[in-house]
């Protein structure tokens, strides 16, 4: 049937009453007019007749969200409703450092912080557990009709969307105040291929991988293979690989020779915000599929899974590095150790290497664990080492170090490569370096770095995680939405702010303020001609469109207004965010109109 012109007409009035009756509050904040997503306090929140439908539409997949520790607790915020068991929170207490559960868990998200410190596993039953910034609903989404049908509920009422995987995001953003959550964490299906056929120059092998897929489950599919393949995924094995460290660009130990974690994305299925269900490539959807690869997680659209290259499986040796309290309490002596391993960040990237490693807090602990040699034996990389290893003997400085070779890239990432501890307080920042940076300044940079990992203010410790890493040195150029920084970057670290969780809102504020202007500041000055990095960066970084993406921001930005004008998705600092804002203490998401 043609659509006539009074028939668009009447479909266009249909949508805008649609609209008008899902409209949230509207508040005044410094002469700035807001219009909000839609609350539970509204009167445009669905009532519970229309959940009911939504649960019969998605099978009963959809669920009341309560937090991880709420077994521990007689009363879930003020209802009557408790889920309080006493087996139930000894459980949650044993595995609240265990990533694989909190990751299993419906909506738990690793990092405190980032849900007011609500609802933590207490001693005390009589302590009521309450929501914080954790969303209302999950739909434990197990097919992508019940991805569709959630999108489609939270576009069409207004309501805050949320896509959580993991729960790893260092930055918060697979958690919001009063949202609907869609859990993508049941994706879990991966198929592999001797040779891609589809739009793209290659003709390699490949495997297809759903958006749940994590990294290490991800590896060992892969090296399961005959003959055993590696895809380039990060050094955490319980980060979605699928989901946001994609969509970030992701960056990993193979990084160095076989680039990005987004660079050798063949095609993407996702799902639009308005439902649709897209394939992004070379061919079709070529914008989607740029931006997808590294423009910003949950901005664009929901991924559903990934076409990724994969690769021969390469012999690697790894080297690890300990300078702590057992060798020195002398802090000199530890900063001048520092300097020496990092100051030759730029010997490591030329010769393929990735590094991880760890700093502070004072008097001080290096922990560098490993020196990534992929495709070196043994003698090889301590040959390339051999002027670190060299300078440190030479300048006396006691540490711990050994060398390990492994016929497989797999191997030696089970054996070399450790798992972190959820569950931490700590307001997040970072900043990658250049091979630039470190010619001009490498005492500078590695200055900066001390700096933020001992004690950034008074009364608070830091501690810095960093990846030594350069996806442009021998790996052939790739168009995406990645920052063109990468390329020829040579160290990225991660600063952390340690803090209690439990400060007041004022005192939470300064401390961010010490992250993004006392070490922030200081890390921009160290590295003029560096960048950050989307997924492992400061919330509040200056000039972030700028500092995220560089010169691909403008595309990114008209993207995003192509495939989400409406704002259906939303996390900070992301392309097209500039207008909306998390009012009222961390809670409500609005839109600024005026
Ligand atoms: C301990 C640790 C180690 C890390 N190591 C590395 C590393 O080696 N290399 C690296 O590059 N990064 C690393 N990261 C950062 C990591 O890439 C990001 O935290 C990433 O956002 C995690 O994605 P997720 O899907 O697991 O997490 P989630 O917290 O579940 O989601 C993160 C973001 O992605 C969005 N998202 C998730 N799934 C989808 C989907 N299917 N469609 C659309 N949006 C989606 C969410 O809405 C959210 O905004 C690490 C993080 C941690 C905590
Ligand atoms: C959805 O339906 C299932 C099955 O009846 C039920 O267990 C679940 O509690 C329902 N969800 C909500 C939010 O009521
Ligand atoms: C809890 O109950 C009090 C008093 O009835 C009410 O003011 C408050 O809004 C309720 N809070 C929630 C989260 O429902
Ligand atoms: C967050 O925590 C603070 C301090 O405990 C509390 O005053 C505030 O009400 C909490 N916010 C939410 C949404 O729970
Ligand atoms: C594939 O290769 C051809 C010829 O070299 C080139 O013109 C085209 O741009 C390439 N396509 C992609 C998607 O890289
Ligand atoms: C450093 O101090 C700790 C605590 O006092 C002590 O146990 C350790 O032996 C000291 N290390 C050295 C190398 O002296
Ligand atoms: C300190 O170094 C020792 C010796 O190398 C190592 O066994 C230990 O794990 C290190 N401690 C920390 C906290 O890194
Ligand atoms: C990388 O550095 C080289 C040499 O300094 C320079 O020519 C090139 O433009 C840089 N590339 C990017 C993407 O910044």
């Amino acid at each position: 049937m043609a659509r006539t012109p009074l028939f668009v007409a009447l479909l266009a009035a249909v949508n805008c009453a649609a609209a008008a009756k899902w409209k949230g509050e509207v508040k005044k904040v410094d002469g700035a007019t807001y219009q909000c997503k839609c609350y539970s306090d509204n009167s445009c929140w669905p009532t519970n007749a229309e959940w009911n439908a939504l649960n019969k539409t998605v099978g009963d997949a959809l669920q009341i969200a309560i937090p991880p520790g709420a077994p521990c607790h007689k009363m879930l915020g003020n209802s009557t409703t408790s889920v309080y068991s006493e087996a139930a929170c000894a459980e949650v207490k044993a595995n609240w450092i265990n990533e694989q559960w909190l990751t299993d868990h419906p909506i738990a998200n690793l990092w405190p912080l980032y849900t007011n410190n609500t609802c933590l596993p207490s001693d005390d039953p009589s302590i009521p557990c309450t929501r914080g910034f954790y969303g209302e609903y999950v739909i434990l989404a197990k097919t992508k009709e019940q991805i569709k049908t959630g999108i489609d509920f939270a576009r069409e009422r207004n309501l805050r969307l949320i896509i959580r995987n993991t729960g790893h995001d260092f930055m918060g953003r697979s958690t919001g105040f009063g949202s609907l959550i869609i859990n993508t964490h049941s994706f879990k299906d991966v198929k592999f291929l001797k040779t891609y056929s589809g739009p793209g120059n290659w003709t390699g092998s490949a495997a297809l991988v759903g958006a749940g897929v994590q990294g290490r489950e991800l590896f060992r599919h892969a090296f399961a293979q005959k003959p055993p393949v590696v895809i380039v995924g990060g050094e955490c094995p319980t980060v979605g690989w699928g989901g946001g460290y994609i969509q970030g660009g992701g960056h990993g130990p193979l990084t160095s020779i076989y680039g990005m974690g987004a660079d050798n994305v063949l095609s993407f299925d996702a799902i639009t915000v308005n439902g649709e269900y897209v394939t992004a490539n070379a061919e079709e959807n070529a914008d989607l599929y740029w931006a997808l690869k590294g423009g910003g997680p949950s901005t664009f659209a929901v991924v559903v899974s990934i076409t990724v290259k994969t690769f021969p499986e390469v012999p690697t040796a790894g080297t690890i590095i300990n300078i702590n309290s057992t060798h020195t309490n002398d802090s000199a002596v530890l900063n001048k150790g520092f300097h020496i391993f990092h100051n030759l960040a730029n010997h490591y990237t030329d010769n393929g290497m990735f590094v991880y490693f760890e700093l502070g807090p004072g008097p001080g602990r290096l922990h560098i664990a490993p020196l990534v040699g992929p495709n070196m034996d043994e003698m090889k990389l301590n040959e390339v080492l051999k002027p670190l290893f060299d300078q440190l003997d030479e300048a006396k400085i006691p540490h711990d170090r050994h060398t390990r070779a492994f016929p497989t890239f797999f191997e030696f990432y089970i054996d070399m490569f450790e798992d972190e501890q959820p569950n931490q307080n700590s307001i997040v920042g970072g900043r990658l370096f250049t091979r630039k940076d470190l010619d001009d300044g490498a005492d500078k940079v590695a200055d900066a770095i001390i700096f933020a990992s001992n004690n950034p203010t008074p009364n608070n410790v830091g501690l810095s995680v960093g990846h030594i890493v350069d996806p442009g040195h021998g790996v052939p150029y790739a168009d995406n939405a990645i920052n063109n920084k990468w390329r020829n970057s040579s160290s990225f670290v991660i600063t952390n702010v340690i803090v209690s969780g439990l400060e007041s809102w004022d005192e939470k504020k300064q401390l961010e303020n010490v992250q993004t202007n006392v070490v922030g500041k200081r890390l921009r000055e160290a590295g003029p001609d560096g960048a950050t990095y989307v997924n492992e960066g400061d919330l509040n970084e200056p000039d972030w469109q700028q500092s995220y993406w560089g010169d691909k921001y403008p595309r990114l930005l008209e993207i995003r207004k192509k495939w989400d004008p409406k704002g259906v998705l939303y996390t900070k600092t992301t392309p097209g965010t500039e207008d909306w804002e998390v009012l009222d203490y961390g809670t409500k998401l609005c839109k600024k109109v005026s």
